[in-house]
Parts: C-alpha cells; sequence; structure tokens
C-alpha cells in the first residue's frame, strides 16, 4: 500500500477550520484514487468536485467544531447511488479512519470517528435492509469508541501498528488494499 498519504503530515491535537478543510480534501483524494470508490465518486461528482468537498467540509466542521452550519440529508445524498455495496463500506471505512489515525492526536481522531462509524452504520442499514449484519468487528470499534467519547474510559489508545499495520483493518476486517 502507498503509505505516504498517512505519514507526512504531523498530527494536530485538535480540530480546527483549516485542519479540517486539509482532512476532507486529503480524504477524497484519496478517495478518487482507489480503484473500488474512486469510480463511484467520479461518476456522482461529475463537475462537482469543488462543491462536493466544500459541503464535506462544512458537514466535518458542524459534527467537530459545533459550527451547525452544515444543511442537508446524508441519507437522501446516497439513496440514488445505487452501486454501493458492503465492500464499498469496508472500504471507505478503512481509508477514512486510517486518514483520521495519521492526522490527529487520539482524542481529536474519535471526534472524527465515532460520527463516522454511527453513520456508516445507518447507511448500511437502510441500504441493505434493516436484518443486515453490520460486520462484527466494525460493532465492536463502534462501540469501543463510544464508551470513550462518554468518558467511560480513559484516554483513547489505539492499538499498536506492529510492521505499520493499517489501525483498522483489524477490526473492519478489509484491508485498504483488498478490493
Ligand atoms: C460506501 C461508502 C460511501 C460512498 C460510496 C459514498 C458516496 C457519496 C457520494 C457519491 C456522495 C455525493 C452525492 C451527490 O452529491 O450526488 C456522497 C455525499 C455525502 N456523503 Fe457519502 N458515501 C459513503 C459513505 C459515507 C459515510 C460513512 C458518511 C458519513 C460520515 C458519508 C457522508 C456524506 C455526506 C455528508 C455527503 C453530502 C450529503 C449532502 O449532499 O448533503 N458518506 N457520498
Amino acid at each position: 500500500m502507498n503509505t505516504e498519504h498517512l505519514t507526512d503530515v504531523p498530527r494536530e491535537r485538535e480540530p480546527n477550520e483549516a485542519n479540517v478543510r486539509a482532512l476532507v480534501e486529503a480524504f477524497y483524494r484519496r478517495v478518487d484514487d482507489d480503484p473500488l470508490l474512486g469510480p463511484i465518486f467520479s461518476r456522482a461528482l461529475i463537475g462537482r468536485w469543488d462543491e462536493h468537498l466544500a459541503k464535506m467540509t462544512t458537514f466535518w466542521s458542524s459534527l467537530v467544531l459545533g459550527s451547525k452550519q452544515y444543511r442537508g440529508n446524508v441519507q437522501e445524498a446516497h439513496r440514488p447511488i445505487d452501486d454501493i455495496e458492503p465492500r464499498h463500506f469496508a472500504r471507505w471505512l478503512s481509508l477514512f479512519l486510517n486518514m483520521v489515525e495519521s492526522r490527529y492526536e487520539p482524542a481529536a481522531a474519535v471526534q472524527f470517528m465515532e460520527p463516522a462509524l454511527r453513520i456508516a452504520q445507518s447507511l448500511q442499514l437502510s441500504r441493505f435492509g434493516w436484518d443486515y449484519q453490520i460486520p462484527a468487528e466494525q460493532q465492536a470499534l463502534l462501540a469501543a469508541l463510544k464508551r470513550q467519547r462518554t468518558g467511560d474510559a480513559p484516554e483513547p489508545r489505539f492499538p499498536e501498528r506492529p510492521d505499520a499495520e493499517p489501525f483498522p483493518a483489524k477490526f473492519i476486517g478489509k484491508s485498504a488494499d483488498e478490493k
């Protein structure tokens, strides 16, 4: 895996407007390069990438900075994208969680990870049906992050990354290189 995008930025202690924008831009560059996700996004966003990046910056700022400026409906926005399969969620989460982990200190990173996993889960259930089994490792990661955010757990500690193994791969069961 090309890890250059994961290692060349020093970790931030706190989210702020500038680093949220930088995160969004780096994440969607990575998504666009991804053989599995890239085509879905380029089909949906022809001529609208700039608008998407601005919207996603507002979305994440609303969540982590409390800016409350995002006006949209996340479920509705995904409904027309008819070629989304379970493996696309695994890949999206793998890329996003790795990207966040590489750019933020753990206490800041969990502020992005918990809503990402929560919203992914609701998108998966509405897309694949309410009896769809969310992958067990994904559920376990969300539960652990919730405990950390509600203060029921000490300062977040992420698992060690022997041999630079991508952080969430063991939780969501797919490495970023798998299709
Ligand atoms: C399989 C995984 C996913 C795929 C393929 C995907 C794809 C897309 C695409 C193509 C759009 C642009 C829609 C358009 O403007 O026409 C979009 C919008 C968006 N996505 Fe996702 N997405 C995924 C997962 C997620 C997750 C987990 C989140 C939550 C953190 C998320 C949050 C959003 C938001 C906030 C928008 C903008 C909604 C709006 O228009 O107001 N997506 N997504």
